[in-house]
């Protein structure tokens, strides 16, 4: 079958790390199913793991990459793949099992014309969302999900700052706050980007750094060290920084006074579980929520999009189809 995958990884230039050719079919052990990919979304998962910096090892190379799919089972049902792949033996939280292994990581990922992934892992498709639009749920979507309503536990009315204004997560922050009644405001590095997220149901849309008219109840964060300062410095007494990413570096200075004289919460926030993809599923159909996509490219084309969004030109998300 037609995949793409990494071959090398290559730190200065992704795009020259991703091959398209044939891979051998997936092989499903016990409990597993094979799904025909209909569409695949990027995330920056696939940049770090191309770049060499996820959590993919030289020697499990060739790695296919991808997290996200949304396709057709072997009984063809329209489905969902939940990227988290655990080990059924495991009883504890499903996030904290030791096994824990998104799709690309270990286990083949999604850009290919089939995916093999445990049976549970899949959650219908609603037929409210097209096969790409559903393709952005299961990593950026779910994240942002986890990050306001499980995490955050933002209710209707607060504020929230979201640090990046045009990504696949910062844009599924918005639109899922807003959904729910929350006044987001964003920051974002160019106008035009700040724009997109005002577009996108953002009440307002700030340079990074910029003071603002007050303090958040909450702050998403997944850029890192270039906004870190500032999303502590924005919080009001007893607020929320939820921190998922480090797309603009990894370490930065935290002021600790800051933190207990403001009664401050810190907390990192991984994917998201089944039930909160079942949950994200049924509050996009309810709400009428549609995954803004910016790109449809043939699974051949699969360099271009990762070099689109290694250079931070991505807009909502990009979507794959084999
Ligand atoms: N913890 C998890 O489970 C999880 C899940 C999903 C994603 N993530 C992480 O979250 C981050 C975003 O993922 P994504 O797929 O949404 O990526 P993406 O589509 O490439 O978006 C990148 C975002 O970073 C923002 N950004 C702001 N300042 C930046 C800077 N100085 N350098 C680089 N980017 C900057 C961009 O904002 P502008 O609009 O200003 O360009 C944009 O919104 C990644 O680091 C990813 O690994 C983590």
């Amino acid at each position: 079958m037609l995949a793409a995958y990494v071959e090398r990884f290559d730190d200065a230039d992704p795009r020259a790390a991703l091959r398209v050719d044939q891979r051998p079919e997936p092989d499903p052990p016990d409990g597993w199913t094979v799904v025909a990919v209909k569409g695949a979304s990027l995330n920056h998962h696939d940049v770090w793991t191309a770049r060499g910096l996820g959590v993919v090892r030289p020697d499990q190379l060739p790695m296919i990459l991808g997290c996200d799919a949304a396709g057709i089972d072997d009984a063809g049902r329209d489905v969902v793949v939940h990227a988290v792949i655990t080990d059924p033996a495991w009883l504890g939280p499903e996030l904290l099992a030791p096994s824990l292994a998104l799709l690309s990581d270990g286990p083949p990922g999604t850009f290919a014309e089939r995916v093999a992934v445990p049976r549970r892992n899949l959650v219908p498709k609603p037929a409210s969302l097209s096969f790409e639009q559903a393709a952005c749920l299961p990593t950026a979507w779910l994240t942002a999900y986890r990050m306001l309503f499980t995490k955050a536990a933002v209710q209707p009315g607060e504020t929230v700052l979201v640090q990046g204004a045009s990504g696949g997560l910062s844009t599924a922050l918005i639109m899922l706050g807003r959904a729910a009644g929350v006044r987001m405001w964003v920051t974002g590095r160019e106008e035009s980007k700040r724009a997109y997220a005002l577009e996108r149901g953002a009440d307002a849309a700030f340079e990074p750094g910029a003071r603002l008219p007050e303090r958040v109840d909450a702050v998403m964060d997944s850029v890192g060290a270039a906004t870190w300062e500032h999303s502590l410095k924005v919080l009001r007494k007893g607020a929320t920084l939820v921190v998922a990413g480090a797309t603009g570096g990894f370490s930065a200075p935290t002021n600790i006074v800051r933190m207990f004289q403001n009664d401050l919460r810190i907390v990192g926030s991984t994917m998201g579980t089944i039930d909160e993809l079942r949950n994200l599923v049924d509050f996009c159909e309810s709400a009428a929520i549609h995954p803004p996509v910016s790109e449809v490219l043939p699974l051949e084309r699969a360099a271009e999009a990762l070099a689109t969004m290694a250079t931070g030109a991505v807009r909502g998300k990009i979507v794959l189809r084999p």
